[in-house]
């Protein structure tokens, strides 16, 4: 068989050309960063989780009316999607005070905002990502006024439709981040969803404990990184449920590791 030609290698992610024009392949590894890319490790399993965990929330947010560039899964690690021109803006919404909000400002993590905040951050590695608001996007013409209308419009209904659906598996969504990209249909543009949503990109809490099922697990040390990751897949009812698999138990795997 041919090579598929690689378009692009991530941090978390490659993409290859897809069969068709207008598609890509989106191949999820191990890999995992943090900091922008000064810590650097692998969390073994993860792509598998991350593939599954994002191709079942972009399909609830297609049927809810969000549109994306999720169009199959074909394997274990690998998706389809629409290729798009990335809008080289994340866009960060947060629900309770947590990460860089909480040293920003200085409040303790944990703190429910009493109104969502949406945050931008310039794409930009060399430069760390730096937080720029709606003047410098439009200023450098990094977006129109009408993209980021769109874009905070479809975040806030993200926002919306995910807390209820962690809620209801006694998950807190703390804070998300996510990618828009454009796409062409003759002269115009519109912009629709891209990339992943995987407790990577997510802060997710468990209610009851308080526990993280999210990438601070691997920012913080904490261990026990895939099965936080496999407890968010099994809440949502993509693993098979096994109440004697212990690895899906945070607390007797962290006995189990002498943590
Ligand atoms: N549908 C798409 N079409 C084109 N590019 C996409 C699409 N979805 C996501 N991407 C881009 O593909 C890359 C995915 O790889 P990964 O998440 O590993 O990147 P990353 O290391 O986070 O790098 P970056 O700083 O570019 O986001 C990202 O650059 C992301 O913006
Ligand atoms: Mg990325």
């Amino acid at each position: 068989m041919a090579r598929r030609r690689q378009i692009y290698e991530g941090k978390a992610k490659i993409l290859y050309e897809g069969p068709e024009p207008g598609t890509l392949i989106q191949y999820f590894k191990d890999d995992a960063t943090a900091f922008n890319a000064q810590k650097k490790g692998t969390i073994s399993g993860k792509g598998v989780l991350n593939n599954r965990i994002s191709e079942h929330i972009f399909t609830l947010l297609g049927g809810i009316g969000i549109p994306t560039h999720f169009l199959r899964r074909l394997n274990m690690r690998e998706q389809l999607i629409r290729q798009v021109e990335i809008v080289p803006i994340e866009v960060v919404v947060r629900n309770v005070v947590a990460g860089s909000l909480s040293k920003r400002i200085g409040v303790e993590e944990g703190q429910q905002l009493p109104r969502t905040i949406i945050e931008y951050y310039y794409k930009d590695d060399a430069l760390g990502d730096p937080m720029v608001s709606d003047e410098h996007i439009l200023c450098f013409g990094w977006a129109s006024q009408e993209e980021l209308h769109d874009m905070a419009d479809m975040a806030i209904r993200v926002n919306d439709y995910l807390s209820g659906l962690f809620a209801g598996i006694g998950i807190r969504l703390v804070d998300f981040k996510l990618e828009f990209g454009r796409i062409w249909e003759n002269e115009f543009s519109r912009v629709i969803l891209a990339d992943e949503i995987s407790p990577d990109g997510c802060r997710l809490w468990d209610m009851a404990s308080g526990e993280k099922l999210d990438k601070d697990r691997f920012r913080r040390d904490l261990g026990g990184e895939v099965e936080a990751y496999q407890e968010v897949a099994r809440r949502l009812g993509l693993l098979p449920e096994d109440g004697d698999t212990p690895v899906l138990d945070l607390d007797s795997h962290r006995k189990l590791r002498g943590k």
